[in-house]
């Protein structure tokens, strides 16, 4: 039989070109589980409607129960003549219950609200799994923090050397931003909480059913959507998540960059574990960071995800456009590639090993000081703008003389100006240099333990 939900007032049935065209099966599949849980819900407001009776309610449901194990052992499955997810499962349910009982849980739906709630869902689930796997991530950031807790870095502007900071500080910036991307989904799924079944096509139902307690049943605290219209044409709830990873993409991308300079016999600052490194099919030697390459290539996909699904998005005119098919595979996308890629990065960042000598011993290197011997003339009253000709001089007369800012003699500080005396060098050490930088948000030892008792707190309620 004819399997289409719409094939009433056409005389033939649509040509092969098109079926192969309109099929989302192949991509939509994966919604069935809602799909089944929303047609649950749609049989109880039916059933409160007075449109199901107490014993068609009951059949309806243990015909559902049997759909839903046949779709969960894979022994029912949709084909490219189901055209999509919903529809094979109304085929499926016809052939359990018959047409007579089958066919009459459509009444006050459509696929246009169906697919806008069971996108939500879908998404809502993922932005649980993948917030889970971002609190993993920082987890294993914050502990390779607290195993380091005084160790310095060069910390870098432009890549330069600017000023040593605590490899701690370091690893807690990136563990900052990776928070923030998880406090996004948590308010983005707050916002996504609204449930727009009930508004059928586009106008809503005329059948007295209650959107509110289909939203209660399906898991959707903030109730039903407001505006028929709105509930079945908006997707900015897609963008907005297809955002927020991308963002997270972004984010790995970041450290994913550092990793592989820190990795490389230049620095040679960290080495990857061998569980998460790969070898050269020809060069034996090699030991290559594949997981923080792949973390950085695919946060350009997960960035085509977002750009690809706004344009689709762009002047489309309300309400339901087929254009929205084109809205699941992106973020179907980024969901599957960042499920895959946190755990592998996650595992990475577990299991490297810091090289603290060399870190240390890089710290003060291209007279990332500097800064102290201006801050130090300005606590001696030195004007900034004088402060910082002073100590510019001073790397000036070391680079000429390929000496360190604290080799310096006395006679040469007095002689660059009358200000500087060998008490500077009590500046010019990276522990004094850190020590001092001790107000809130600072590389000072002191300041980053404060940091990093707030992250553990803050992952604990997470
Ligand atoms: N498969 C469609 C989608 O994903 C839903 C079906 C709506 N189709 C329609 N002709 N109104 O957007």
């Amino acid at each position: 039989g004819d399997v289409r939900l719409w094939g009433g007032r056409f005389a033939d049935g649509p040509a092969e070109a098109l079926a192969k065209l309109s099929a989302s099966v192949h991509f939509d599949w994966r919604l069935a589980p809602y799909d089944i849980a929303g047609s649950r819900a749609h049989a109880r407001a039916l059933h409160k409607a007075g449109l199901l009776t107490d014993a068609e309610l009951e059949r309806m449901l243990a015909g559902l129960d049997r759909l839903a194990a046949d779709v969960a052992d894979g022994s029912f499955t949709g084909t490219v003549a189901d055209e999509d997810v919903h529809t094979a499962l109304e085929r499926g349910l016809l052939e359990r219950l018959g047409p007579e009982l089958g066919g009459k849980l459509r009444a006050g739906r459509s696929r246009n609200d169906q697919v806008a709630t069971l996108f939500r869902m879908y998404l809502r689930d993922h932005a649980r799994i993948i917030g889970g796997l971002l609190a993993d991530l920082n987890e294993a950031l914050v502990s390779l923090a607290e195993a380091h807790p005084d160790v310095a870095m060069p910390g870098r502007t432009h890549l330069q050397h600017a000023q040593p900071v605590l490899f701690a500080h370091h690893v807690l910036a990136h563990v900052q931003a990776f928070s923030r991307d998880a406090e996004r989904l948590r308010q983005w799924d707050e916002r996504t909480a609204v449930s727009p079944y009930g508004s059928g096509a586009l106008a809503g139902s005329s059948l007295g059913l209650d959107p509110r307690a289909v939203a209660a049943d399906l898991g959707f605290e903030r109730g039903s959507a407001a505006n028929s219209i709105d509930g079945t044409a908006s997707r900015d709830f897609v963008a907005e998540f297809a955002f927020i990873t991308a963002m997270i993409g972004v984010d790995l991308s970041r450290l994913a960059e550092e990793v592989i300079i820190w990795n490389t016999k230049e620095f040679s600052f960290v080495t990857l574990h061998d569980a998460f490194s790969t070898g050269s099919s020809i060069m034996p030697q090699k030991k290559n960071p594949d997981i923080a390459e792949l973390a950085r290539g695919k946060s350009g996909r997960l960035i085509g995800n977002l750009t690809g699904l706004l344009a689709t998005l762009k002047a489309l005119p309300l309400a339901y456009n087929r254009d929205l098919q084109e809205d699941k595979e992106p973020v179907f996308d980024s969901c599957d590639e960042l499920e895959v890629l946190l755990p592998a990065f996650t595992g990475m960042m577990a299991t490297l090993t810091v090289n603290c000598e060399r870190m240390e011993e890089l710290a003060p290197a291209g007279f990332s000081l500097a800064t102290d011997v201006a801050e130090w003339l300005v606590k001696r009253g030195v004007p900034f703008r004088e402060a910082h000709e002073i100590a510019g001089e001073c790397v000036k007369v070391c680079e000429a003389a390929g000496i360190e800012l604290d080799q310096l003699t006395d006679e040469q500080f007095a002689k660059i100006s009358p200000h500087l005396t060998g008490e500077v060098r009590s500046v010019l050490s990276v522990a004094g240099a850190l020590a001092s930088r001790d107000g809130r948000g600072g590389t000072a030892p002191s300041a980053v333990a404060v940091q990093l008792a707030e992250v553990r707190e803050d992952l604990a309620v997470q």
